[in-house]
């Protein structure tokens, strides 16, 4: 069942129905100001950072869900209230529709003759939202409508705002100006910043204290001041200050009416603080009005938004014969790409905002997926990570955006995360070939006295993994690698103690061959990086590393049909047929035969198999079979999730990519593009009322096979999934792989398929890329003609020239 469907043209998602099976929302920003926002108007604001500087108030876990805080509307019309976004009146309307497209989302509600649109947006280069109102007489009679807006002030940090009532209750503060609700709490002391909310018309009344506005016993569904159409003109004194206006509309049939109101963010100068006494200094607040005093205004604005995201969009382009795939590809892949960089894993309608920093891992991998938009602030984000790299090449798990260190709370020795930075260079150099960054002073935790160059830094977080071997001479798992849950140095027997941050084991057995795929994989790419960049002994010196580990995998990591998962601390096997649950992991599976691995000898067709067989449902593939039924002491948080959720045999949709490049490494490309069609939302849109979560979106989880709510996602938005899957469907599967000297031409597609055409930028120039497949192969490229002229080998020499070129690749 759907809930809505794809309006690609406009690049958009429309929700016909108010009930979707969970609030499906939708981001607004670019820059510094950020919004979540949900097809009813839920969701808040903050500015730069979702815990410190949030601007809008936002409950957790509130019943219903969705009704813990947004940007609400209401219409008194002749004693009728309603939203016209459904929420949170809720109040049955004749027509319901949300848009979510690029930056923007667009809800209309109609009722008795009386239909609004309202658009969200926040502009580019601007530190606020802009909503504008289109509220329109439909009917045949005159209308006297009065609108009411409404935001609720968050106390700027959004953990103490949540908690530290006794205080909170007694500081909030505000102005009122015309029409301007300024929000002004804690500006007196140490606070350089205030909010404001406004409408670019007179207003007949106002609300600032919550309090007065609702009654002391009604909720956001039926305020005392709009039952009754009236504002208190209240100004909040402490308690909970918010921002409403009321405006009385008179409307002819057919007659519509504009108005934009606009929730901003201003930061002052220490000296520019005041106007006067205890009158914040309205300045740069009443410019931002200006900007937006007219609909028109506010029109080229959203314009402007737009050609934004379709110059970023435009970069990899694909036109093939499954609209689902050009969908995915073209618009809400690569959009969730750029949200993820911008907001990694911090605010969704699952992660909270004042928990995680930005993971070490996540980001490295993050970049994989907005690299190609924005190279710029790519390379930016890979010296901040660099940064907080620590001397040994080992990394703190996770930084704080905002200071850019290390978080020492979560600490270090995930012991993949350094092989991590190595592939960001590694595509980030092939993308912009850019080599100089390569000899960047980059400090080691932060510390510039301990700077060295970026390529010093790879050369550390490839050494740490062969400094870190075990008595297999595989690597050392470390607290955990790329798989969060499995703890193998924990042995935690403490309700509530945190698996990530406690060890009990000196860590000098566990083993990971997971991580020794991904040193294969990623060390054959670090020696390629080396070679180009001039290192050649260095170059050398890694390839006789890795095919040691080569080596080891095949003796140690191999366990008849498919790779082991790890070793345990007493030295027993994970992963392994002799394992009464969890007999095979999908990890190693995909990152040992993207390593290479097993490619010659038939093993990796093998263990692809074993993977089909015993991983593979309908809706993916399970991260491990059978799932743990038991509490495991030995592996840790893996055996504390009821079994098909999370990393305990949940689809973990991450990972599947891994399985899809494996497999178009191994030449299958049926195979690759079935996984991709398995979890790509675009493909899961006809069973929403499974799926439950946006359609347009990857989650991290879907419930596996083990689970009683098999299909059923969790943690929609914020993970590495995006990345991953875009790199597995562009790179690997269409097989367009930017390189060193050109763009590689390799796909890995169904037999089926008959041509594609990509169009790709790169490094200024445009490529115009049509594959013919017509002996209807899944890989292998016959010819390949650039503007007319047969090249040499499978890559695209890099022109340079700015043009566009004309490439046909011919498959067979
Ligand atoms: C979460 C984490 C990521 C980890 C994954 C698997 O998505 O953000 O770092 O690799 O879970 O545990
Ligand atoms: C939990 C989750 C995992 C996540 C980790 C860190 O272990 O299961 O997915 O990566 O927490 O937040």
């Amino acid at each position: 069942m759907q809930y809505g469907y794809f309006d690609d043209a406009r690049k958009e998602y429309v929700i016909t129905t108010e009930s979707t099976p969970y609030p499906w929302i939708n981001y607004l920003g670019t820059q510094d100001y950020f919004s979540l926002i949900s097809n009813t108007g839920g969701g808040y604001s903050f500015y730069k950072d979702a815990k410190l500087r949030r601007i809008t108030r936002f409950r957790y876990n509130n019943v219903p869900l969705d009704l813990g805080g947004g940007r609400y509307y209401y219409i008194y019309d002749d004693k009728d209230v309603w939203s016209p976004g459904f929420a949170p009146v809720k109040k049955k309307l004749d027509r319901y529709e949300c848009r979510h497209g690029m930056g923007y989302t667009k809800i209309t509600g109609s009722r008795n003759n009386i239909e609004t649109e309202i658009t969200f947006f926040v502009p580019i280069d601007f530190n606020g939202e802009v909503h504008k109102v289109v509220v329109k007489n439909m009917g045949d009679s005159d209308k006297n409508i009065t609108l009411f807006s409404f935001v609720e002030w968050c106390l700027w940090n959004a953990q103490d705002d949540q908690t530290n009532f006794q205080r909170n209750f007694n500081t909030g503060e505000v102005e009122i100006e015309g029409a301007t609700i300024y929000h002004k709490t804690e500006y007196k002391e140490r606070r350089n910043h205030y909010a404001f909310f406004s409408v670019n018309a007179p207003v007949t009344g106002f609300d600032s204290d919550r309090e007065s506005f609702l009654g002391t016993y009604n909720g956001f569904d039926n305020p005392e001041a709009v039952l009754e159409g009236k504002s208190r003109n209240s100004v909040a004194d402490g308690w909970s200050p918010i921002a409403s206006h009321s405006l009385d509309i008179s409307l002819k049939p057919g007659e519509t009416k504009e108005l934009v109101f606009i929730l901003g963010y201003v930061e002052n100068a220490l000296e520019d603080k005041w106007e006067s006494k205890n009158v914040i200094n309205k300045t740069k607040a009443h410019k931002m009005l200006e900007e937006f005093s007219t609909a028109e205004k506010a029109d080229k604005a959203l314009k402007r938004l737009t050609d934004y995201w379709d110059d970023l969009l435009s970069r990899y382009t694909l036109v093939s014969g499954e609209d689902k795939l050009n969908r995915m590809v073209n618009i809400w892949n690569q959009y969730q790409c750029m949200v993820t960089f911008n907001l990694s894993r911090s605010a969704s309608y699952f992660e909270s905002g004042i928990g995680r920093g930005m993971g070490f891992r996540d980001s490295n991998q993050d970049l994989l997926g907005f690299l190609h938009q924005i190279p710029d602030r790519a390379r930016e984000r890979i010296i901040d990570l660099a940064s907080t790299q620590l001397e040994d090449g080992g990394a703190y798990h996770q930084y704080q955006p905002l200071t850019k260190r290390g978080n020492d709370e979560i600490g270090g020795n995930f012991n993949d995360d350094p092989l991590w930075l190595i592939l960001a260079v590694v595509a980030y150099v092939k993308e912009t070939g850019d080599y100089s960054i390569l000899k960047v002073s980059t400090p080691f935790d932060n510390d510039e006295s301990k700077a060295a160059s970026l390529a010093e830094h790879l050369k550390r977080s490839f050494d740490h993994v062969i400094n870190n071997l075990g008595p297999h001479r595989l690597p050392l798992i470390g607290r955990a690698d790329w798989n969060d849950c499995l703890n193998l140095n924990c042995f935690s027997m403490e309700p509530g103690e945190s698996f990530q941050t406690s060890t009990s084991k000196d860590g000098r057995v566990a083993e990971s061959v997971m991580i020794a795929g991904m040193f294969v994989y990623i060390g054959k790419e670090y020696a390629e990086l080396m070679k180009k960049s001039g290192s050649v002994e260095e170059s050398i010196r890694a390839e006789k590393e890795i095919s040691r580990m080569e080596k080891a995998v095949m003796e140690y990591g191999y366990d008849g049909e498919w790779f082991l998962r790890a070793y345990d601390d007493f030295g027993k096997k994970v992963g392994s047929k002799e394992c009464e649950e969890g007999k095979i992991f999908i990890e190693s599976q995909g990152l040992c035969i993207m390593g290479g691995l097993g490619l010659s000898d038939g093993k990796a067709i093998q263990a692809l198999d074993a993977v089909e067989e015993r991983l593979g449902t309908k809706y993916g593939l399970v991260l491990n079979n059978p799932a743990f039924t038991k509490y495991y002491v030995e592996y840790g948080e893996i055996s504390t999730y009821p079994a098909g959720y999370k990393e305990n045999a949940g689809i973990f949709c991450h990972n599947n990519a891994w399985i899809m490049c494996a497999e178009a490494v191994a030449g299958r490309g049926d195979k690759a593009f079935d996984y991709y069609t398995r979890i790509a939302p675009a493909y899961t849109e006809e069973y929403s009322e499974i799926h439950r979560m946006e359609p347009y979106v990857y989650s991290q989880m879907v419930a596996g096979k083990d689970a009683k709510r098999f299909g059923e996602a969790k943690n929609s938005w914020l993970t590495g999934t995006a990345s991953w899957n875009f790199v597995a469907i562009t790179q690997y599967i269409l097989g367009i792989k930017p390189d060193y000297d050109g763009i590689l031409v390799d796909p890995a597609i169904p037999k089926a398929w008959d041509t594609y055409q990509v169009t790709r930028r790169f490094r200024g120039d445009t490529y115009k890329i049509t594959v013919k497949n017509p002996e209807h192969v899944s890989k292998g490229v016959k010819s390949l003609l650039v503007d007319g002229k047969e090249a040499a080998s499978a890559v695209i020499p890099y022109a340079g020239d700015g043009k566009v070129h004309e490439v046909t690749v011919t498959m067979g």
